[in-house]
């Protein structure tokens, strides 16, 4: 992709916002394990939990599962290359459990850490910097048979696994992320079972948030012993900030109520050590099994914070409080453009929130590590596809950042969702969220159009900052 010809297909305000950006700034793409790489029952690995959720009727969009998803184990090669002539600076990859440690604790699968060894090679060998999420949703099955997330051990299987990882990977691997929005781990996997494993008890999401919580904090300082001295250490968060409606008190409330649930549960512990106050009546819960010790380790000191964001909540408000996750959320909203998951296009959540978190909670490193949009896609046989309305969501989102940028944020990189379009959990294949087209029956990958004005995006902007 360095033909000048693409470098010309940019807007006037495009070749601005290439300039807005600074020259160590981190252009990516990420994906995760059960989404794209298939090979499941290859090379001694073992099921996850969502190999089990996919397998029952109902959960997954026309029962589609992750069996063969991308096939990516098998043509890592190629989708790296795809990376490298897509000119990405950094690749946010999920490392698969299962695959590691397939019972979950005790013994190691060398294969499985064989393949993440020659991806992180693959990668640095195209000088792409490698960023890894330690637990992007696939539990080994064998402990959720001992309870999984509801489980204390589980956070304790998970800190050792890290370890593992750490030491075979750390010294090459740049940016750690501990986990992957454990708010949809506990809440849409514990609270409401939409995603796997699918319990549905509101009590068992906020022990499995406080478990993931604290298997972040015994993973922090063993991730660190054993990585590189200038590795980084985080999580990912995902963000959804809530709009009041209206200005009545009733509205005010209740979406206060709401932001509490979704967005500050795990922020709190993570930047003050504690959980926010109200949050445990505002969802009609008992806290969580907190031991003596446990919100130090979790609000220990983390290098970066990833930030995921797609879209805003608008909350109006009821007669009574509404329990804090059954708030009224208005919509479509007059005037407003939805993606095909039903969420709203607002990139100005996108500034409020990096200035947020950076202002009241003091975050002195932000990734975006997701966001991104799911459009209906088609393919015609041929070498394009166009998705023009994905190239308007990133350059509203870019350009969304680049002003919270302007404004202080300490923002330090882009990962779009996704490199491709890949398995999206409970909407299965139907959703394609990639800047790179796959053709499930071919595995044939085809860079859309948003692919390639990313690609010119990003060779603009080391254009400008080499000059
Ligand atoms: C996020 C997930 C990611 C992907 C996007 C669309 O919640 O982390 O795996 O499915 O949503």
């Amino acid at each position: 992709m360095s033909s000048t010809e693409q470098i010309q297909t940019l807007s006037s305000a495009d070749l601005a916002l290439a300039r807005a950006f600074p020259k160590n700034f981190v252009w990516g793409a990420a994906t995760a394990a059960y989404q794209i790489e298939g090979a499941t029952q290859e090379d001694g690995r073992e099921p996850s939990i969502w190999d089990m959720f996919a397998a029952i009727p109902g959960k997954v969009h026309q029962g589609d599962n992750g069996a063969i998803a991308n096939n990516h184990y098998h043509l890592m090669q190629e989708d790296v290359e795809l990376m490298s002539r897509l000119g990405l600076g950094g690749y946010r990859f999920s490392i698969a459990w299962p695959r590691i440690i397939p019972q979950g604790r005790g013994a190691v699968n060398a294969a499985g850490l064989d393949f993440y060894d020659r991806l992180v090679d693959t990668l640095l060998t195209k000088g792409i910097t490698p960023f890894a999420t330690l637990y992007h949703w696939d539990l080994p099955l064998a402990l959720h048979q001992e309870g999984g997330w509801t489980n204390r051990d589980t956070a304790y299987a998970y800190a050792d696994y890290a370890e593992i990882v750490a030491r075979r990977l750390g010294d090459r691997v740049a940016g750690w992320m501990t986990l992957n929005e454990p708010w949809c781990s506990a809440y849409l996997g514990y609270g409401i079972g939409i995603h796997a494993p699918g319990e549905q008890d509101l009590q068992q999401a906020i022990d499995a948030g406080h478990h993931l919580l604290l298997a972040h904090g015994l993973a922090l300082p063993r991730l660190r012993a054993n990585s590189a001295p200038n590795a980084s250490v985080g999580i990912s968060l995902n963000f959804t900030p809530i709009y009041p409606a209206d200005e009545r008190a009733e509205t005010l409330r209740d979406a206060e109520r709401a932001d509490l649930f979704v967005n500050r549960w795990f922020i709190e512990p993570l930047a003050r050590g504690q959980y926010p106050g109200g949050l445990f009546a505002a969802l009609e819960v008992e806290p969580p099994p907190v031991q003596a010790g446990d919100l130090e380790l979790i609000g220990a000191p983390i290098d970066f914070l990833g930030v995921n964001n797609y879209t805003r909540d608008v909350v109006r408000g009821g007669t009574t409080p509404a329990r804090a996750d059954e708030s009224i959320k208005v919509g479509p909203v007059p005037g407003a453009c939805y993606t095909e998951m039903g969420w709203e296009i607002y990139p100005q959540a996108l500034t409020d929130l990096l200035i947020r978190l950076h202002r009241e909670y003091g975050m002195q490193a932000l990734y975006i590590m997701e966001n991104g949009a799911a459009f209906k896609d088609s393919w015609d046989g041929g070498d394009q596809v166009h998705d023009p309305r994905r190239v308007a969501y990133m350059q509203e989102y870019i350009g969304a950042l680049a002003s919270a940028l302007e404004q202080g944020a300490p923002v330090r990189g882009y990962f779009v969702w996704s490199l491709m379009d890949n398995f999206e959990w409970a909407e299965g294949y139907a959703k394609r969220f990639g800047i790179v087209y796959v053709d499930y029956q071919t595995q044939r990958r085809i860079i859309k159009d948003s692919g390639l004005w990313y690609s010119a995006l990003l060779e603009a902007w080391r254009a400008n900052t080499v000059l």
